[in-house]
């Protein structure tokens, strides 16, 4: 049996012993409305006063505004995230984050909020950015805020060549750019690499038509999968040949963005015996079964 109390009348459900239902409406047992004040509030890590926000034009007057609340709930799950991986790592009270393809720099300027306001630690944190005019306008406001130690660079990230990051990230940064990135932090034997893969076009094109599943590829929605599943294994494999423990995971809700798969890589830790033929091994035999000749992350880290 079970009771809903709405303030225009109560709703009995019932079964009988034939496990039959019966439904009835009684007289409302509350009619005032409850009282939600001690509600808990929802406590996210980016609050919506935060100052930045409006800097950035996501919020006004301390409020997210309608337009931009899928970003607002993306800035936090990615903060939440991060927040967890950061723990898996060396302690360090300034660290050092890169930032590929930070576009106009809302997951950047959260973090910088996280870890400086928050966490009152002393992040050095650069984003580097193809377009001029977006690293223009975040460097004048992360100047306005007085956050010294965050600044953005244009730069095609290919040519990065500024310091060796702790951590590197890179959200929905276009097609090979998340390749170059995870590259770079390769190099740089960063302890942590985030990112959040966009378009999967060089291994689609790579795909030979004429692989063993040419008959449920010839749909174009399911080759556009298959090769985004393919592109981001690869790039698991990949990393964890190269010393990481991997996760790719949905990061946030398909209904809020399409482009939700996270790949995150944490460096192990020295004692961890590494497989590596094997793994290079599993993504040979991978790109053989779609006729793929080469992964551009590879040509990245091998030629
Ligand atoms: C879709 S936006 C993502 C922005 C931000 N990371 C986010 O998730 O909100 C991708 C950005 O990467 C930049 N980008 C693409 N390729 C790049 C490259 N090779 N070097 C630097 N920036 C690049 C683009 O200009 C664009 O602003």
């Amino acid at each position: 049996m079970g009771t809903l109390l709405t303030t225009e009348q109560d709703v009995v459900l019932q079964f009988n012993k034939k496990r039959k239902t019966r439904i009835q409406y009684r007289k409302p047992s509350v009619r005032n409305v409850p009282d939600t004040t001690h509600n808990k509030i929802k406590n996210y890590f980016i609050e919506e006063s935060c100052t930045f926000l409006e800097k950035l034009g996501i919020a006004s007057d301390g409020k997210v505004l309608k337009a931009h609340q899928d970003k607002y709930r993306q800035i936090n799950k990615y903060i939440e995230i991060i927040d967890g991986l950061l723990s898996q790592i060396a302690p360090s009270d300034n660290l050092k984050i890169v930032d590929m393809g930070s576009g106009k720099g809302y997951l950047t300027f959260a973090l910088y909020e996280y870890l400086h306001e928050q966490k009152q630690k002393h992040p050095q944190i650069v984003g580097i950015e193809l377009r001029e005019h977006l690293t223009n306008f975040c460097n004048k406001q992360a100047r306005v805020l007085g956050w010294d130690n965050l600044l953005f660079e244009a730069q095609d990230i290919l040519d990065y060549k500024g310091s060796q990051p702790d951590v590197l990230i890179a959200l929905h940064a276009c097609d090979i750019a998340t390749d170059i990135a995870i590259a770079k932090g390769i190099q740089a034997n960063a302890q942590l690499i985030i990112t959040a893969p966009c378009c999967h076009q060089q291994i689609r094109k790579a795909m030979k038509s004429d692989n063993i599943f040419k008959s449920i590829l010839k749909n174009g929605i399911l080759e556009e999968r298959q090769a985004e599943i393919i592109t981001d294994g690869i790039r698991a494999l990949l990393l964890e040949a190269h010393g990481y423990k991997t996760k790719v995971f949905e990061f946030i809700s398909l209904e809020h963005t399409a482009k939700n798969l996270m790949i995150t890589a944490v460096k192990n830790k020295n004692t961890v015996a590494l497989d590596t033929d094997k793994l290079l091994k599993e993504v040979e035999d991978l790109k053989a079964q779609f006729g793929i000749k080469e992964h551009y992350l590879e040509r990245l880290l091998f030629s």
